[in-house]
């Protein structure tokens, strides 16, 4: 494939931290069913990374709790070395129970293993960003997260990590995470249809601060809309594209991360980063999340 010169433009994180193109890839889907062992095929898991590396995407999210292990170990066989531009941002603070659950890890000594768990599967000596993950999955339970933080904060200052980001967060934790370490960006559930956060997503934006929507295409059950897909056969484009470029307009630092274990899928999604959704169409859209039309 060739180097796509347009991914939604770039968006630079703030302080010393990298710039990235603005749709990026997220590798979730490349474990086996329920993010839990390995993929069926496993060669179609790694041609999806090295697809992606290769249109240009330069931002692959990650976690070592997705498999739990498989995922990193995937994305080091398939593009380790990495290219100088590749920024690979990954997630600690979950672990994986027996019974596939999803349980907070959020102890010191968690902590560091999973930062651990992750250089060595990822093949890396330093993790470029790494987002402390709280909350619960749907929305972020509020509470203080100075102990987790710190930890991480400790770990950066010892040059395992470079740069911090959190997920499953509210603005409250955002305030009190950037009283004890810069945050880069955040990672919480939004996209068309669920829109919590849309206040939020305009504070980060005026401090520069990138937010990463899970769950772009609605996740495990993708997004169904009749006026998602009106709008996608007026722009002759798939309802999962239209998705895709209106969170790419609907914020300058949103940052995308769709997840797909299909190469159709991700040349699919890739493209929507070239789809222009005129005015009109995205108010349309707006009421998909119960927002109100402007005219
Ligand atoms: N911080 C957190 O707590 C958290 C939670 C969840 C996810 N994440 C991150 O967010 C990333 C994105 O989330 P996600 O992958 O769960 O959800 P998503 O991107 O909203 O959707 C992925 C689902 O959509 C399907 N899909 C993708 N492209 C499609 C297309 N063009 N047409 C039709 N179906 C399509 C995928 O199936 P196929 O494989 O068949 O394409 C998969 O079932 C993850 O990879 C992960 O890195 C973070």
């Amino acid at each position: 494939m060739t180097k796509q010169t347009n991914l939604g433009g770039s968006f630079a994180l703030p302080g010393a931290a990298p710039t990235l193109k603005r749709m990026g890839y997220g590798a979730m889907q490349l474990a086996g069913p329920q993010v839990w062992g390995p993929p069926r095929d496993i060669d179609g898991a790694i041609a999806v990374l090295r697809e992606a590396v290769a249109a240009g995407v330069t931002h692959i999210d990650t976690s070592d709790f997705y498999g739990p292990h498989v995922t990193n170990q995937i994305i080091k066989r398939a593009i380790h070395p990495y290219p100088d531009d590749l920024v690979i941002v990954t997630k600690v603070g979950a672990r994986r129970g027996e019974d596939k659950s999803w349980i907070h890890a959020l102890s010191r000594q968690q902590l560091t293993d999973a930062v651990h768990d992750n250089l060595r599967n990822l093949g890396l000596d330093a993790l470029d960003v790494v987002n402390l993950r709280v909350g619960g999955v749907m929305r972020p339970t509020e509470g203080s997260i100075e102990e987790p933080l710190t930890v991480l904060a400790e770990l950066k200052q010892q040059g395992l990590i470079r740069h911090l980001g959190l997920s499953n967060v509210s603005p409250a934790q955002l305030r009190e995470a950037q009283t004890i370490t810069e945050i880069v960006c955040v990672q919480n559930l939004y996209n068309l249809a669920q829109r919590s956060d849309d206040g939020f997503i305009n504070d980060l934006a005026e401090q520069g601060i990138a937010y990463v929507p899970f769950f772009p295409l609605g996740g495990f059950s993708p997004l169904q809309s009749s006026a998602l897909d009106a709008a996608a056969a007026a722009l002759q484009a798939t309802p999962m594209q239209v998705a895709l470029a209106w969170l790419l307009q609907r914020a300058p630092n949103i940052l995308l991360i769709p997840g797909t274990s299909s190469i159709e899928h991700l040349r699919e999604n890739l493209k929507a980063a070239t789809l222009e959704i005129p005015f009109e169409l995205m108010a349309e859209l707006e009421l998909i999340g119960g927002g109100v039309r402007q005219s």
